[in-house]
């Protein structure tokens, strides 16, 4: 096998029978597919966590619940790429961090039988793809606004990878709430017959969403970060008001922090992205995203709003129920 089996160090990973699993690590495709092939031998399916590395404790619960899906006779595959194609001009490409050791060994200690960690030109041995998948309308509003085609590149990289190594299963963080739902829209509408599992969004203590860009943050511009974290949880907080009354609490905390430069903040459907009409029912996220310094952060939560009518808030449907009673009395 040309993969490299992980071997000394810290690389002896445990299955969770308890059989010893060395880690494979593949660099090519070639590797992949000879690395892969061999998973094929074990009964259970093959769950697929994609990433883009600098390992975090919240790739960790995705490596976790994928440990857990693929159950004790089935395995756990991680793609490592900073994929180029969703970078825009003067992103951050060049200084994305990179630190394939230590995430081999998080890799290791989550019970990951293969990781797939290729370079750009074995992934686009063409350069730039001239196919790529085009993600649609949900595609071109807030990330996709912001970051001009971010989505085409997130899921011809996802396409790729999901070809490549043939997932049953594969496990995305509802952090980035948008590129989960264009992913399953994505695996539905091309009929790709993967299931697609999310996992809640992990934060560090202070309420930030850990993120890989998280580091580049000074002591300072921490701070000034957790104003985003904040402002959802006091919009989370009024869900029982309705979207308006969520999103006025949202931007209240926003705007009281001016070195927070917001780009978005909004109560949307979350399948489609479309901010949610006045007096909308039913689960929804709130979503921002917002620099401070040079570093862009995203973060959402989920919402489950009261039917409310048009313009009036939860004690007007209250007092609408009450003035219904009392005319049927
Ligand atoms: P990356 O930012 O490395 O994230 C990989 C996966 O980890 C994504 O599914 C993301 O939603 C999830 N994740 C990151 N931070 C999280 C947190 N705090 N809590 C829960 N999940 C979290 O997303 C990408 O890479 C890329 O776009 C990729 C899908 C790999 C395509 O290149």
């Amino acid at each position: 096998m040309d993969g490299r089996a992980m071997d000394g160090r810290a690389m002896d990973g445990r299955a969770m029978d308890g059989r010893a699993s060395p880690l494979v690590l593949a660099r090519t495709k070639a590797e992949l597919a000879d690395a892969r092939a061999g998973l094929d031998q074990r009964t259970g399916p093959v769950v697929l966590v994609p990433t883009m590395g600098a390992l975090h404790s919240g790739h960790g619960t995705l490596l976790h619940a994928a440990r857990a899906l693929a159950g004790p006779d089935g395995s756990v595959v991680v793609s490592i790429f900073v994929n180029p194609l969703q970078f825009g001009p003067g992103e951050d490409l060049d200084r994305y961090p990179r630190t394939l050791d230590d995430d081999l060994a998080m890799c290791t200690d989550a019970g990951v039988s293969l990781v797939f960690a290729p370079s750009g030109a074995e992934m686009y041995p063409s350069g730039k793809p001239e196919v790529t998948v085009d993600p649609g309308s949900v595609g071109k509003v807030f990330e996709g606004q912001f970051r001009p085609g971010f989505f085409d590149g997130v899921l011809t990289v996802v396409l790729k990878l999901l070809h490549l190594t043939r997932p049953a299963i594969v496990v995305f963080g509802e952090k980035d709430a948008q590129q989960l739902a264009l992913v399953r829209r994505m695996v539905s509408d091309t009929d790709l017959g993967i299931d697609v599992e999310s996992v809640p969004t992990a934060r560090d203590a202070d309420g930030l969403a850990t993120s890989s860009r998280n580091r580049y943050l000074s002591a300072a511009e921490r701070t000034v970060a957790l104003a985003l974290p904040r402002a959802l949880s006091a919009g989370q907080a009024r869900a029982a008001d309705g979207a308006a009354a969520v999103l006025s609490a949202a931007q209240e905390i926003l705007r009281a922090q001016p070195a927070l430069a917001v780009d978005y903040v909004a109560v949307v459907d979350p399948r489609t992205f479309t901010t949610v009409q006045p007096g909308h029912g039913g689960p929804a996220l709130l979503v921002a995203a917002a620099r401070v310094g040079g570093t862009r952060l995203i973060d959402n939560v989920p919402v489950v709003l009261p039917a409310l009518p048009v313009g009036g808030s939860l004690s007007d449907a209250a007092a609408e129920g009450r003035a219904r009673d009392a005319a049927d009395d």
